[in-house]
């Protein structure tokens, strides 16, 4: 049977992973400064985080969520500790990233009962029914997915943000802290926090989607503590299993939980917990976020002898590099030249840069060295 073919793939094929690094099927080494999209966390094939999946495969993979799992909470508890939010918000464990912002869309709507969200040109929150509405790019919205009451603004126009709230119809506001797909543009403190303002006083909720941003990546827990705002609702995913599927919401005390109100049959699965919990031990021990600090000081120190970049984007190990042409044919010489995995976007100048959290400076002088020669 064929496959329904939706991707355009590059002609290699990795068969072994550790660390920063990943082999294809020819034994060749690749640097991997993409972390499959933003999602390898802790590096790949973490020994104790291939120990806690393996022993917990070993007891029991999976149930259902109408049973008690401990592992749950013990998954809230640490990612509350580490991400400083556990006094302040609940924990709804789901599966993808898509999957977390549905649900914060359908959290808002249920507590204040208004059904039309504002998001961001360029913005992408996945490609589930209200996630894709709220994604701008029409080509991947289905006719049955546009009906939904969305209003797309310009990112960090705080006038527009307040006359569509001022209609008093808006349940949400979502936007990404730093925009994944978009290519790394970055709302304003001054405008985060005005909409945190206008939000709050009109009782619509603030959905930041940390989905690719979180989790260590921007060099804080999430990207939006770089700012000093709050969001009442806040889904993430991609870094949170270092490639093993789970994604998750927090969601402000003042929300109220009822049973029935979201539900998920593989959310919060024993092995999902156990790869969540290898993950947070890991990012804590090894001590990853002053390691994404101090690599994002020396990548950007280390971009600056590379002529032809226009600016560095982003934040942390969240970053773009862009150029004044089209980096397309660059990224394929540097996958099948120089064996360095790194990402595109929407603006088709940006090279991405979002590899595991525990990379090291050895690894971006490589690629600094690779850049040099195809320059
Ligand atoms: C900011 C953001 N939100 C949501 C998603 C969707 O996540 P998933 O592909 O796991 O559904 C992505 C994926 O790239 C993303 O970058």
């Amino acid at each position: 049977m064929k496959l329904f073919d939706v991707y355009p793939l590059y002609n290699v094929t990795p068969v072994k992973a550790e660390g920063c690094y990943v082999w294809d099927d020819k034994n060749e080494k690749y640097l991997d400064l993409y972390g499959g999209h933003g999602v390898i966390s802790i590096g790949h094939t973490n020994p104790y985080y291939k120990e806690t999946i393996e022993k917990q495969l070993s007891n029991i993979a999976f149930y259902s969520n109408a049973i008690q799992n401990p592992l749950q909470q013990e998954l809230s508890d640490k990612l509350g500790e580490l991400s400083g939010c556990g006094e302040e918000y609940e924990l709804f464990l789901c599966s993808t990233g898509a999957e977390a912002n549905e649900n914060a869309i359908k959290v808002a709507s249920f507590y204040n009962k208004k059904s039309r969200v504002i998001a961001f040109q360029n913005g992408f929150h996945g490609r589930t029914s209200a996630a894709v509405s709220v994604t701008d790019n029409k080509k991947i919205i289905a006719p049955v997915n546009a009906h939904n009451p969305v209003t797309i603004l310009p990112l960090n126009d705080i006038e527009a943000v307040t006359a569509e709230i001022e209609k008093g119809d808006v349940t949400a506001v979502i936007v990404e802290p730093i925009q994944g797909v978009g290519g790394l543009d970055e709302p304003t403190t001054e405008f985060l926090q005005a909409v945190r303002k206008i939000t709050q006083e009109n009782n619509v909720c603030l959905i930041l989607d940390e989905v690719q941003s979180g989790y260590g990546r921007s060099g804080k827990f999430f990207a939006h503590q770089l700012h000093d705002v709050k969001a009442d609702i806040i889904p993430m995913a991609k870094g949170m299993g270092n490639g093993f599927p789970i994604g998750g919401v927090l969601i402000a005390k003042h929300i109220e939980s009822w049973y029935g109100m979201l539900g998920t049959t593989f959310g919060g699965s024993h092995l999902a917990c156990a790869a969540g919990i290898a993950v947070l031990d890991v990012i804590k021990k090894d001590k990853l976020i002053e390691n994404v600090q101090e690599i994002n000081a020396y990548f950007k120190e280390q971009v600056k002898s590379l002529k032809g970049v226009k600016q560095v984007k982003g934040q942390g190990l969240m970053l773009g590099l862009e150029f004044d042409f089209e980096v397309g044919e660059l990224r394929k010489k540097l996958i099948y030249d120089e064996k360095i995995f790194t990402g595109g976007a929407m603006n088709k100048n940006l090279l991405r840069i979002l590899p595991p959290l525990n990379v090291t400076k050895q690894d971006i002088d490589v690629f600094i060295t690779a850049l040099k020669k195809l320059l």
